[in-house]
């Protein structure tokens, strides 16, 4: 009979299958051949004030891998609203978090893809959407989008993989900070975070 530690792989194992097969179907949409490890994810995860009793949006939550960092670090599954484009990993994502609010939509389009929430203050994002691939002015869009929905001065965090912020400093109203590099990530990953400019 398989032990605690045997399950353990085999769920981790058909986590993977699963971001695999997403790669397979939308390399441009998924942008990574395997999830996030849970080092970078408790990283992401770390810049979320859980005293501040506002909800958190997580964008591109594949197979669920920040999702579960959000959780562990202490925000209640009703406060976490997640953004994903892929109708496979939201299903998914609705099975293993139930209680979670999870949407499936376009993280460019926060105002259609939150329908009734559409006003809703989040104390921070967390984000893993692929933005290498969309143009430099979407990014910027995104960013500056994402900024009006959390209070000022709090973060938007980013993942990504380049050497570069993905979104650069000085295109739009917003400043951006090396979080840290993970190297315990497939491939390393660097995080940046985003904030309103002090005014
Ligand atoms: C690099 S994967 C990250 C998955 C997971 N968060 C992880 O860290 O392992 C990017 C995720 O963003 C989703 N995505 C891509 N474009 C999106 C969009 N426009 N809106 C919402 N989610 C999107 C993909 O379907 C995929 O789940």
């Amino acid at each position: 009979m398989a032990g605690p530690l045997a399950r353990k792989f085999a769920e981790k194992f058909n986590e993977e299958i699963r971001f695999f097969k997403g790669w397979i179907d939308g390399p441009k949409a998924v942008g990574a051949i395997l999830p996030t490890s849970s080092i970078t994810a408790r990283r992401m995860a770390s810049v979320i004030d859980t005293t501040s009793k506002l909800p958190v949006l997580e964008l591109g939550p594949g197979t669920g891998v920040i999702t579960k960092a959000i959780l562990q670090h202490g925000v209640k599954p009703q406060d976490l609203y997640c953004v994903e484009y892929s109708e496979d990993f939201a299903k998914h994502l609705r099975i293993n978090y139930p209680d979670v609010n999870i949407i499936q939509g376009d993280a460019f389009d926060l105002d259609t893809t939150l329908g009734d929430n559409k006003d809703m203050l989040f104390d921070s994002v967390v984000s893993a959407v692929p933005l290498l691939n969309f143009p430099v002015p979407a990014r910027v869009q995104i960013i500056e989008d994402l900024l009006r929905r959390v209070p000022a001065g709090r973060p938007v965090i980013q993942i990504t993989y380049g050497p570069l912020a993905p979104v650069p400093a000085g295109k739009g109203n917003y400043v951006v900070k090396h979080y840290d590099f993970v190297m315990r990530n497939v491939p390393p990953a660097q995080l940046w975070v985003y904030r309103s400019p002090l005014s």
